[in-house]
């Protein structure tokens, strides 16, 4: 089974993106340490980074073909795409929302997820540990724990 990892706008720049926000590891660190996770879990991982909406629609359409299960952090997007929400909606695979900041401590715009209704879940505040965990929520859920 194939979980695909999915960022969105900005996150290509962690490491060096306001750090005391988001942490010091790059994305590929996180990617690589959560590929390795993944691995001795037994779920295979892909990994893609788009700062596009359209980008990040298509991916999302094209998982529901090889992939079992999605983790996603849509960045800022979160906050008012109708069109990325619309997408997983149209998706029958599970997405667990994900973010590094507590986004329900920070600016007003960002307490608001319109992704949120049609995720499985959302997991927000842990840094790069808020990716490994929705990789134990997703597997528990794959494996039907
Ligand atoms: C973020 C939180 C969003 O509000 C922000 O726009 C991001 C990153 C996070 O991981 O904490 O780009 O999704």
């Amino acid at each position: 089974m194939k979980i695909l990892v999915l960022n969105g706008p900005n996150l290509n720049l962690l490491g060096e993106r306001e750090p005391n926000i988001y942490g010091d590891n790059s994305l590929s660190s996180i990617n690589e340490a959560l590929a390795k996770k993944a691995a001795e879990m037994g779920f295979e991982t892909a990994f893609f980074q788009s700062n596009g909406e359209g980008a990040i629609i298509d991916v999302l359409h094209d998982a529901r073909r090889d992939c079992a299960g999605v983790i996603l952090n849509a960045g800022a997007y979160t906050h008012y795409s109708y069109a990325i929400r619309d997408a997983i909606a149209a998706i029958k695979i599970p997405v667990i929302e994900v973010h590094l900041s507590n986004v329900d401590s920070r600016e007003e715009f960002r307490k608001t997820s319109v992704i949120a209704p049609v995720c499985k879940g959302s997991i927000s505040g842990f840094g790069k540990f808020s990716y490994d965990l929705a990789l134990i929520a997703l597997a528990k859920l794959l494996r039907g724990e």
